[in-house]
């Protein structure tokens, strides 16, 4: 076959398929649309239903056993019963290039596809396409039918760690998912921009100031800012405690005034006293403020870059100003949102939202007695801030789901305020714990010591097998990655909400569904094309009409997904979603090994084997990327 002979295949595909056209029907670079297209064509001929009613009734089938395509028959409403419906348009169903004749199943009218056809549409696509393959720019196209238009706009708020405090499982889990939302956005077409909103103000820093001071360090700094002030923070923190400890018995002794002076001397009024520095502007407390946020960022910067995650702006509690806080504590108390009590500002919910949901959130305070901002309140003005600075399409916060009433509050009050454009774009990303979360020398503090730890973990298990290890290059680096692959296959294999045991063994180990499993599978790819040695022409024009094995027409089935599973993806915005699949699909390539063999085959069974084994690992590694992984090319 001619090199370009897999297009002209195609393009007669495209022909029977794409009959008509659908809103979301991308024939072109979406396999499974042509079968969408033209079985709707089929249908509706044969039913007269609404062309549109059809094509979106047909939805995937749970496993390839039941078929690569079903209807429920009930979901075109057309009067009758079901089975009987199915029955008689069998009657007049038509000999078709693409499917096979369907047979009704209860409700149900399962489809199989012809395999020949599906494998010319799926093989070539993905080959050509690569890194595209699945992505679909169209998403996030402001009007699909004019690009002119531009790009819908997409912002996402994630990792958003506190600065001189411990990186907890709430923060790994945050950026991991938001990593890999911003990456399905991209893929979608958004503009995407991502925000890291750090935890980086409040009488903490005036703590730490103090810490600095007495603690301080300037080399150690310079090393290992996030240790180094979170070492200082918890020795002042522990003075804090101690001198209260002792105010307080002094007071209990009746020596009032030396318990007295303890208080307005001690270590936290000082603290107290250098925050108010901070907040009103000193040049030179604000200097050294400024000196630990910018090495405790550089030093993130390299972490997140390990995960494959670059963010567009570090934002953060601090950079709220307090002059956007007052005019929106105002605003809230003229339209009757926000009232006073006991001398601070509160938003009894229960005033305006009626019934349970009201009373659901609660009485929070936007400002406190003193006067100072809260970080509901900073999460307001921030919000309206966004849409001032950005003019987003949508914003989506992954933040645990233990903020989900904070959450909840902030857009209400939002809402209330009159901003109900706005309200109506902005989404909570939530999830749930991961429990027993420690390295083996202690708990964890920051996301470094977990990375470490489980990069030597990996390090162990890989040594384990000494002739593969031997083999490996530069084990350090892949230990490197394949721990981290560890670590966050673990955090999405299950649904968001969920909580998860953070478990070292089961996560690191080859076998089961894990980061390790998908790197290997991915590497076996590699090594199987370097071995093969073909060229790119020689795999361009092989004849795709041998692959007619059980395995590999079920592997290509399955590629034919790809696109598909991206497009669920948008609407489940589940990690999940791509990794269940990304299994379902290895697992069908690693039982095909030895029934589709290459080396030794006549040379152009090779070559259609190659492209068959090159689109898999195009999927493969389309998908590990989407989900934040850096894919291994050797094994
Ligand atoms: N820094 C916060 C924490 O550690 C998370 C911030 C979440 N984002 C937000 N907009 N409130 O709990």
């Amino acid at each position: 076959m001619a090199a370009n002979a897999a297009d002209d295949q195609l393009s007669a595909l495209l022909q029977l398929g794409s009959l008509d056209e659908y809103p979301n029907c991308y024939p072109e670079i979406n396999p499974q649309d042509i079968y969408r297209a033209h079985i709707t064509s089929i249908l509706h001929k044969i039913s007269g239903v609404d062309k549109t009613i059809i094509y979106n009734a047909l939805q995937w089938t749970a496993s390839l056993d039941k078929g690569d395509m079903i209807l429920a028959i009930p979901a075109l409403r057309v009067k009758g019963k079901p089975s009987e419906l199915g029955e008689k348009w069998l009657e007049s169903w038509p000999e078709s290039p693409l499917v096979e004749k369907p047979v009704v199943n209860g409700t149900f009218m399962p489809f199989f596809f012809k395999p020949s056809p599906l494998t010319q549409a799926t093989i070539p696509t993905a080959r050509k396409l690569g890194r595209e393959f699945g992505a679909n720019k169209a998403n996030g196209l402001k009007d699909r039918a004019d690009p002119s238009k531009g790009k819908k706009r997409m912002l996402v708020e994630f990792s958003s760690p506190n600065i001189a405090k411990p990186f907890h499982a709430g923060h790994l889990r945050s950026t991991i998912i938001g990593g890999f939302l911003s990456n399905l956005y991209t893929v979608a077409g958004w503009d995407v921009v991502r925000i890291n909103y750090l935890g980086d103000w409040g009488k903490q820093y005036g703590i730490l100031a103090v810490g600095f001071e007495r603690y301080g360090n300037e080399e150690a700094l310079a090393r290992d800012p996030i240790n180094h002030l979170f070492e200082i923070y918890v020795k002042v923190n522990k003075e804090i405690a101690e001198e209260k400890e002792k105010s307080e018995s002094l007071q209990k002794d009746g020596k009032t005034e030396e318990a007295q002076s303890i208080i307005e001397n001690g270590t936290d009024e000082q603290a107290r006293r250098y925050f108010k520095l901070m907040v009103d502007g000193d040049e030179k407390a604000l200097a050294l403020w400024k000196r630990f946020r910018e090495l405790s960022i550089d030093r993130y910067k390299e972490t997140y870059n390990r995960l494959n995650i670059q963010f567009d702006e570090y934002s953060g509690e601090s950079q709220v100003s307090e002059e956007a806080m007052d005019a929106a504590a105002k605003e809230m108390l003229e339209k009757g949102i926000a009232e006073e009590s006991q001398g601070a500002l509160i938003v009894d919910f229960s005033k305006h939202v009626s019934g349970k949901a009201g009373k659901a959130l609660e009485k929070p305070i936007i400002r406190r007695k003193d006067g100072t901002a809260l970080y509901l309140t900073r999460d307001i003005s921030e919000l309206l801030n966004r849409e001032q600075k950005y003019h987003f399409d949508q914003m989506i916060y992954v933040i645990a789901s233990q903020q989900n009433l904070h959450v909840k509050q902030f857009f209400k009050i939002v809402e209330l305020m009159g901003h109900k454009d706005i309200a109506a774009k902005v989404q909570h990303i939530n999830f749930g714990l991961v429990l027993g979360m420690s390295t083996r020398k202690g708990t964890v503090k920051f996301l470094d010591d977990i990375l470490r730890d489980v990069g030597d973990y990996m390090h162990d298990v890989m040594r384990k097998n000494q002739d593969k290890y031997q083999q490996v290059e530069n084990p350090d680096a892949v230990a490197d990655i394949l721990g981290i692959s560890a670590v966050m296959c673990q955090d999405m294999t299950g649904k968001r909400i969920n909580n998860y045991e953070f478990d070292m063994a089961v996560m690191t180990s080859f076998e089961g569904d894990t980061g390790p499993y998908l790197q290997y599978a991915h590497a076996r790819l590699c090594s199987i094309t370097r071995k093969a040695g073909l060229s790119e022409e020689d795999i361009a024009s092989a004849d795709l009409s041998l692959l007619t094995e059980a395995h590999a027409v079920n592997l290509v089935r399955v590629l034919s997904q790809w696109p598909d599973v991206v497009q669920n993806t948008l609407r489940t915005l589940e990690p999940t979603t791509v990794l269940t699949y990304l299994f379902k699909m290895t697992h069908i390539l690693s039982s095909s090994y030895d029934h589709l063999r290459i080396v030794g085959q006549e040379s152009e069974l090779m070559k259609a084997r190659m492209a068959l084994y090159d689109a898999a690992r195009i999927v493969l590694s389309n998908g590990m990327r989407l989900l934040g992984l850096t894919p291994v090319e050797s094994d």
